[in-house]
This record gives structure tokens, sequence and C-alpha cells, in this order.
């Protein structure tokens, strides 16, 4: 495939198709608009802006800190690079937890501020009246399951979710929930693959697995880490399809030296 042909807008109805098909749904992150160009034109089928923007993009050590305000920043410089991919934004901490209108107002921001195609809510059975509402809106609606990073504390960490069968059951529940409550898809991260692929048999939505095995209807990952861009964070789940780090680091060295050494700019680069 060519990287600049134009190919159709995905919409909720695509997403459903591929799963009624059996084509596996690829999904990135991006939180800028360059990253997000280059990826929408390379053809993946969804951008996730995720709330992974407070690590990635601003450094910090979980998704909590990040607000509505900085998603919405975020949310509509993907939007403005995007003519492809389905882009969901994020519902960050604290903008849905307080009640159902303050997760309603928060997404129908989030909807009018960036032109996004949907938005991702983290949790089961306890935002499902939440979601009800959302889309009840007008507004498609991803839910997340399994390690919801906005939760770590709670957790206690971001190990494996789901190993005992009593988590496992809450969440066949909770995913039942979901979809009754009117997701059009769900994210399932970091659970045991044989639960995920699992899940996604007993669905009607796509499931789109990260941490989740293969058994399931798609895949997302953050941008930076498939890119090879951080010499931090390296589960086993992520591939490494580059090492931008690397390549960055050398073509700044490059430059570098050529500063110094004034071979740059050439008489060519200058007028
Ligand atoms: O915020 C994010 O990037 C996510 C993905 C890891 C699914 O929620």
């Amino acid at each position: 495939m060519s990287e600049t042909k134009q190919q159709a807008k995905v919409t909720v109805n695509t997403f459903r198709q591929m799963k009624e098909r059996g084509e596996k749904i690829s999904m990135l992150t991006a939180y800028d608009y360059t990253m997000a160009k280059i990826i929408d034109q390379a053809g993946v089928d969804s951008i996730l802006v995720g709330d992974s923007a407070a690590n990635v993009m601003h450094g910090w050590p979980t998704t909590l800190p990040i607000s509505l305000d900085q998603m919405i920043w975020h949310g509509a410089a993907v939007t403005r690079a995007v003519s492809h991919a389905l882009v969901v934004i994020d519902m960050p901490f604290g903008s849905y937890q307080a009640s159902v209108e303050q997760g309603v107002n928060s997404a129908v921001r989030i909807m009018k501020e960036t032109l996004a195609d949907a938005v991702k809510i983290e949790g089961g059975a306890r935002v499902a009246q939440t979601i009800k509402q959302i889309t009840q809106a007008g507004i498609p609606v991803v839910g997340h399951l399994g390690l919801t990073p906005q939760s770590v504390n709670a957790f206690g960490g971001y190990a494996l979710r789901a190993k005992e069968q009593a988590e496992a059951d809450q969440l066949v529940a909770d995913a039942l929930t979901l979809q009754e409550a009117g997701c059009f898809a769900m994210v399932i991260e970091k659970v045991p693959a044989s639960l995920a692929a699992s899940v996604a048999q007993q669905v009607k939505i796509p499931i789109i697995g990260i941490g989740a095995g293969s058994q399931v209807d798609g895949q997302v990952l953050v941008g930076q880490d498939m890119l090879g861009m951080s010499d931090m964070f390296r589960p086993k789940f992520v591939r490494h399809y580059a090492n931008i780090r690397q390549t960055v680091a050398d073509a700044v060295k490059a430059y570098v030296a050529d500063v110094k050494t004034a071979s740059f700019p050439s008489p060519e680069e200058q007028y």
C-alpha cells in the first residue's frame, strides 16, 4: 500500500464489520499532529489519544495527573491530522468518577472541542450507567477492562490482572455489562490470553487487546513503545518495530558535529 493513498474513513460500522468478517483491527496511540499524520497515512485502523500521554508526553509516573483540558488539547491536534483512522480519546482520571452527569459533560466537551469519533472510559459495572448516558447522547464509547491504569493505586501496581478465577469471572461479567450499556468496542489490557480469547468469543463487539494475546479482534500499542523511543518501558507484550531512539540520537550527534565544524549550513543551504 502506498504511504499517501487516501483510504475511506473508519467508523463504528467498520469496526463491527471487521469483527463480523474476522479482520483484525490495528490501533496505535498518538498525541500530536505530526505523529498522527504519519500513523494515519501508513494505514492504521484506529488512533487512540490515550491518557498514557501523561507518561509519554509529560513524564508523569502514572496517568492520573493529566487533565481533561490537556486531553482535549492532544486530541484536537490528532484529529486535525487524521482522515482515515477512527480517533478515540481517553476520558482522563477525574473527568467521570464523580457522577454520571460529570461523565456525560466531559464526553460532550471532548467530542465538541476535538471532533473525535469516540471516547474511551476505564472500568466495569461501576461505570455502566455513565456509558449508557454517554451513548444515549450519541457518543460512541470504547470500554477498558483488565489492567486499568487509572486504578493503579487500588491495584498496588501494574501486574497481570485476572489471574484468579474470581477476578476472571468478574471481568467476563463486566464485559457483558459494558456491551449491554452500549460500548461499540472494548480494550482489554494485561490479562491471560485464554481469558481475553474467551471474552472475544462471548461478546459481539470487537475486543482490542494489549498484553492480552492474539485471539482477540485487534491489538493496540503505545506508538512510542513500538517505535523503540523509550529505554525505560519494555514489558514483554511490546514488540519494537524500529529503534527510533537510536535513529534520533545518531541524527542529533551528526547535527551537533556539523555545527561545531561549521560544515552546516553548506553554501547550498544558505541565501
Ligand atoms: O492510555 C493508553 O494508551 C491506553 C492504552 C494502553 C490502551 O489506554
